[in-house]
């Protein structure tokens, strides 16, 4: 799956951009939320994502980069997110705030930072719908990938499959067609990108290019 994060969208033509991945091949619209507090950046919350769900087709993908994203939970599932993920470093009943999102009837996921270790999950697995590999330091688009990324997707693999687990395995953050060709290869199921696809000369092209490397490595 492709998830093409709006982050790096024209923000002024925000619905012309929603209306774009209606018709595209993308299968998740990321949204991106950072408070300030977590993450070093603010972006946008529950009002915007209200007014993409409006006219969205595809499946809102709320990735949480906030310090208590337990508060807010509710509201966005109100707000049209299909899937919620949250990070890892800021909850402590992790247990607590899955079932929470699932009980809203929204698919739950768990993001772990660079430097957060896959073997932390393997107690919660069975119970996520997707991991969030985070391929960068959560806060902005366009950054540098980091490529100790490509073990850690494969050390996941490896942890679903022992435990017979149904989570997806997301990457999110500076990833391009080269890179993307190795996460498929290592096992992973949806890339996030932003800047590779709202940067180039041709968006539907450019999400094109990157659903291909599934049916071409996987
Ligand atoms: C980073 C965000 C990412 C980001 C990806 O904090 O979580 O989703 O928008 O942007 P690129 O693909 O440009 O690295
Ligand atoms: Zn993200």
């Amino acid at each position: 799956m492709v998830a093409p994060s709006i982050l790096s969208a024209d923000l002024l033509s925000l619905g012309d951009e929603i209306r774009l991945l209606n018709h595209s091949n993308a299968d998740w619209i990321h949204f991106d939320v950072m408070d300030g507090v977590f993450v070093p950046n603010l972006t946008f919350g529950i009002p915007i994502c209200e007014a993409i769900k409006q006219i969205a087709q595809k499946p809102i993908d709320a990735h949480l980069m906030v310090a208590q994203p337990e508060q807010l939970i509710p509201s966005f599932a109100k707000a049209g997110a299909s899937c919620i993920s949250i990070h890892y470093e800021v909850v402590t009943h992790l247990h607590r705030t899955i079932t929470q999102i699932k009980e809203l009837g929204c698919k739950a996921g768990v993001a772990i930072n660079p430097h957060t270790p896959v073997s932390v999950l393997e107690d919660i697995i069975g119970e996520l719908d997707y991991v969030c590999l985070m391929s960068v330091n959560p806060g902005y688009a366009g950054q540098k990938f980091i490529s100790h990324t490509f073990e850690k997707v494969a050390k996941l693999r490896k942890l679903i499959e022992k435990q017979n687990a149904n989570a997806l395995i997301q990457v999110d953050g500076g990833i391009n067609i080269e890179n993307g060709k190795e996460l498929v290869k290592q096992g992973a199921d949806i890339l996030v990108a932003a800047n590779f696809i709202y940067k180039s000369s041709n968006k539907l092209e450019a999400i094109d290019s990157l659903k291909n490397l599934f049916v071409i490595y996987k």
